[in-house]
């Protein structure tokens, strides 16, 4: 790829406002300037995942494609899975601007965009137009409008909307910037969220499996309920996890004190534990999906040793440009070689 185009593609690249490099990029990759990963994936990245089958691990997490506009370049450049969204019923602006911030020299960001989005008729309109099959698994991420008081109306309308287009659903309770959306990560809460979601579930002709996204910060009474809550179910995994809101003493860049959810490489520690914490309890009756820090191939197996049997990657995405995908898909395909494992999914939980 010339650099000129792979530097369109890296939102958080200096001298440039990190959102509206973003949105730039997005139009680069609608623009097909993004190029296209035309190799195979190497065998021993394949993974059987949530009924699904997946051609390497490694995924868009959430946030980055909000409206599914450029799903398909996105899917393109390799991933082996995209999550589109975070979309809520109604459109919504968020928070006022600035809401992005780059931690250069911690290789982080911090958001608090407070889902803004173009809404769900908008979201549901571009996955539709999407041609089929498409390259890669396609999941969705769902979350309620600030001012909505029926969380257990809207994710089941929201999961209805969304079953006859996706692959997955993600049921998202952890983001930090919309006040008192993790509240809903309470036990009660969100037993009655999830029975409603699989009431709808139950209803549809195309059941797409629920997972559900937790914040990092959770207490271990908290995390054990939630886990407890999935496996009573038919949950199918969590993503672990969404940015924190805690600030590591590490923090050295002048935005450290922003508000707001921070991710990227100081936020890989905390939830790679709480991957292995919800492993160990789940006892490999949950499907994990590990977020947080994932830049390359060392970061990404740590992941899958921890239990995650699928990764994502945001920051390192947005700082590093699209060449950040083909490289750690080779670094841990010769990990595992390394290790003796035969296959990905043999590795899963191998220092839970
Ligand atoms: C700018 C930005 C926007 C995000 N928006 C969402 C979102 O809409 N929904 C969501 O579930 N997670 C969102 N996230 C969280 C990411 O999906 C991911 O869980 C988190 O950034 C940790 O991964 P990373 O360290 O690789 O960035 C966002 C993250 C960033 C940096």
């Amino acid at each position: 790829m010339r650099p000129a185009l792979a530097s369109a593609l890296m939102p958080f690249v200096r001298g440039l406002d990190p959102e509206g490099a973003h949105e730039l990029s997005l139009r680069a990759l609608n623009w097909g300037l993004a190029g296209r990963e035309r190799r195979p994936d190497d065998p021993i990245l394949a993974v059987q995942a949530l009924g699904l089958s997946f051609s390497n691990p490694l995924g868009l997490a959430a946030g980055f494609d909000k409206n599914a506009v450029a799903v398909l370049p996105l899917m393109r450049l390799g991933f082996g899975f995209v999550e589109a969204g975070t979309a809520t019923l109604r459109p919504q602006v968020g928070n006022p601007r600035p809401r992005v911030f780059r931690l250069e020299e911690d290789r982080a960001v911090i958001n608090r965009l407070g889902f803004n989005n173009a809404g769900l008729e908008a979201y549901t309109a571009n996955l539709a137009a999407l041609p089929r099959p498409l390259p890669a698994v396609l999941g969705a991420n769902v979350g309620i409008n600030k001012d909505s008081t029926t969380p257990e109306r809207d994710y089941p309308e929201l999961y209805r909307r969304a079953a006859a287009l996706v692959d997955y659903v993600t049921v998202n309770v952890s983001s930090p910037n919309t006040p008192g959306l993790r509240d809903l990560q309470g036990e009660a809460r969100l037993a009655a969220i999830l029975d409603a979601v699989l009431a709808a579930r139950a209803e549809m002709p195309r059941r797409p499996p629920v997972l559900v996204k937790i914040a990092p910060d959770l207490s271990e009474a908290a995390m054990e309920a939630i886990v407890g809550t999935c496996l009573d179910r038919d949950i199918a995994g969590l993503i672990v996890s969404n940015t924190t809101i805690a600030r590591p003493d590490t923090l050295r860049s002048p935005q450290k004190r922003e508000a707001g959810g921070l991710s990227g490489r100081p936020l890989f520690q905390a939830s790679t534990e709480l991957l292995r914490r919800v492993h160990r309890l789940s006892r490999g009756r949950l499907t994990l999906i590990g977020a947080g820090g994932v830049e390359n191939g060392e970061t990404a197996y740590a992941k899958i040793k921890a239990g995650a049997s699928l990764v994502q990657t945001y920051a390192a995405f947005a700082y590093g440009g699209p060449a950040m995908i083909p490289r750690l898909k080779r670094d841990l395909a010769a990990r595992l070689r390394r290790d003796g494992f035969p296959n990905l999914a043999a590795a899963v939980g191998a220092e839970a």
